[in-house]
């Protein structure tokens, strides 16, 4: 029955009554930004509930009725508070099974970015698309938007008549002429993922299970980038156990989507910023795949969990790597990420941040966005491949494997898989788990010593290149044949502070990194032509700026700019001009770095 997860981030009350499925009847307008909607939502309740209670986040609620008859009731907001928003409190019946609210969303939902023409790819139509993770599904959904409670559910959507409408559920594959669109989701989901798209899109098969939508312009380029997607899901699932959610596509959106990808079931969102034209940043399709196990079956029952969604996925998805393209390719990702961690964990202890570098967090009273740092996502991960080094990586497998089967659906607290682990993995094999370990993984600060350290070949070679580089070996003479992006991208980081402007002159002569179509490396080259004030890639760095919206790429740029007077002139010249490009995720953290008030 209803189990009681204490949730510091949401103001619902399961216990009492909890949501089963959302029936959702909503109409999308572009020229007010809004959304009207009827949400009808499916019961349970204690034998002694008096009432609901639902997030929202700037909605204005109309009505709320109650069954099918439409039973007048009332119904409380409370206050406001800046990450939660306000709880609806709605007078109910332990008999009640349904509640209807009625609602518009309002332009400035935080989930949701309305887009002009001009800002995607086809610049001919409008776009939206939300984005609900972490805690804003409630600023489009009275919902309880915890991620510990799950439900089913069924949308009718209605759009212009020239769009197709997407979500996280059983898609159309064209577009219709009434502009109303149904959608099924039959598995049960946490709020957090309930998505919502609609633009000119286009769908392209690429095997049984799989496809890609796109505006048309991008759907040839996306059809190619993705063209191992079929394969990618049978690697997961070879590794572990059947892939649960039917269909699996993906939706390219237009640059201003503020993350790299998110894993919404059965349509996962992804930024065309990997569309590199030679399927070398697909790393990241592993990563929002791997998802349909580690977090959309088995779901961090918490935000201060975060690490069980994420350091999951990045194991799983550099298994998938590994499993596609061999262990040399896996351990270049995941040598960058490595280093990528080891320099946040520095800075966020210069920090005073410490404490956040533990993997179990306390985001109470907090935005749960706070945890959203490589912690959850490498030291998570380097934390499970020290797991899989002590018991070797058949018994791990076997673990992980039945970990996702038996705990499918339902949600997991980090205490409850240590739990697991000891039971399942250690006693099991008869091998007695090592908690001061684990506690230092889990409850201690940064990178417990003798941890796994990932280390790759290739790039000890284009070491080798650099000290040629540096030690009078002209840039066109360096032996670069055959390098990935990965490689390129290390090169790139590699570039000591005091390598003088005619170098990166050279560099830049010889590589073309200003112009590079692979944006990993163009942002890597841009952060670094901050730093030695190389002002050839300056334009590129404001065109780039202002027509990008991932947030990963966005930050260090502007943090680097920042760092000299006349960097922070232009960062906020180039950020008044950006900023209506941006979703809020991305203005939230921009605004407060370059303390912009709103
Ligand atoms: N679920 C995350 C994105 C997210 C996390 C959104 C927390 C909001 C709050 C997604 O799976 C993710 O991790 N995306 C990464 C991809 C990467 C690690 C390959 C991204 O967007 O950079
Ligand atoms: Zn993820």
């Amino acid at each position: 029955m209803v189990t009681e997860i204490n949730d510091p981030h949401s103001y619902a009350k399961p216990s009492e009554s909890v949501v089963k499925h959302l029936d959702w009847t909503a109409t999308v307008d572009f020229d007010s930004k809004t959304i009207t909607a009827k949400a009808t939502l499916t019961l349970e309740n204690a034998t002694d509930a008096k009432n609901v209670v639902l997030d929202t986040k700037m909605l204005n609620i109309e009505k709320v009725t109650l069954g099918e008859d439409e039973q007048p009731t009332t119904f409380i907001l409370g206050e406001y508070d800046q990450f939660l928003g306000k709880s609806l409190t709605v007078e109910i019946t332990p008999e009640t099974k349904y509640v209807n609210v009625y609602y518009t969303t309002s332009p400035e939902a935080e989930a949701v970015q309305w887009l002009s023409p001009i800002q995607t790819a086809d610049k001919e139509q409008p776009f939206l698309f939300t984005q609900s993770q972490a805690i804003l599904a409630r600023s489009w959904v009275p919902i309880q938007d915890s991620p510990g409670i799950r439900f089913t559910y069924n949308a009718t959507v209605t759009v212009p008549s020239n769009l197709l409408a997407l979500m996280s559920a059983e898609n159309p594959k064209e577009k219709n002429e009434t502009g109303t669109y149904h959608f099924k989701m039959e598995q049960p989901i946490p709020s957090y993922l309930l998505a919502l798209s609609v633009g000119d899109l286009e769908f392209r098969e690429l095997g049984p299970r799989t496809g890609v939508y796109a505006e048309p312009s991008v759907i040839e380029a996306a059809a190619y980038e993705f063209g191992d997607l079929e394969s990618m899901v049978g690697a997961a699932e070879s590794l572990y156990g059947p892939y649960q959610w039917g269909r699996y596509d993906l939706l390219v959106l237009p640059p201003s989507f503020p993350f790299g990808g998110m894993e919404n079931p059965r349509l996962t969102f992804a930024t065309p910023t990997i569309l590199a034209g030679d399927r070398s940043l697909t790393a990241l399709v592993a990563h929002e795949l791997a998802h349909s196990w580690s977090g959309n079956l088995v779901t961090n029952a918490t935000w201060d969990d975060f690490w069980l969604n994420e350091g999951f996925t990045v194991y799983f998805e550099q298994r998938i790597m590994e499993k596609m393209y061999g262990r040399d390719y896996s351990e270049m990702l995941a040598t960058l990420s490595y280093q990528g961690l080891k320099e946040e964990i520095a800075t966020m202890t210069a920090d005073g941040m410490a404490k956040d570098t533990e993997l179990k967090l306390s985001l109470k009273g907090r935005n749960p966005d706070d945890g959203m740092t490589s912690i959850a996502y490498d030291k998570g991960y380097l934390f499970l491949r020290s797991q899989e080094e002590l018991v070797g990586r058949e018994k791990f497998d076997a673990f992980l494997k039945d970990y996702f089967t038996s705990n499918a659906f339902t949600v997991m607290t980090t205490e409850g898989f240590i739990a697991q682990l000891d039971e399942k993995l250690y006693k099991k094999n008869g091998l007695v788990m090592d908690k001061d370990n684990i506690n230092a993984w889990i409850y201690g600060p940064g990178l417990p010593e003798n941890g796994p350290v990932p280390s790759s070949d290739k790039f000890a070679k284009v070491d080798d290149q650099w000290t040629a580089f540096v030690g009078g070996t002209p840039a066109d003479k360096l032996q670069t044949e055959g390098w990935s992006s990965h490689e390129w991208l290390h090169f790139v980081r590699s570039i000591p502070e005091d390598l003088s402007l005619e170098k990166m002159t050279e560099l830049d002569k010889a590589f073309g990194f200003t112009k590079s179509g692979n944006s990993e490396v163009l942002s890597a080259w841009l952060e670094k032509s901050i730093t030695h004030q190389y002002e050839p890639a300056y334009a590129k760095l404001e065109d780039f700026l202002v027509h990008t919206g991932r947030r990963k790429f966005l930050m260090p740029l502007y943090k680097e700019l920042i760092l000299t007077d006349a960097g922070k002139i232009r960062a906020n010249a180039i950020y008044k001009k950006a900023r209506p490009n941006y979703h809020f995720v991305a203005t939230s953290s921009i605004d407060a770095l370059l303390g912009v008030k709103q």
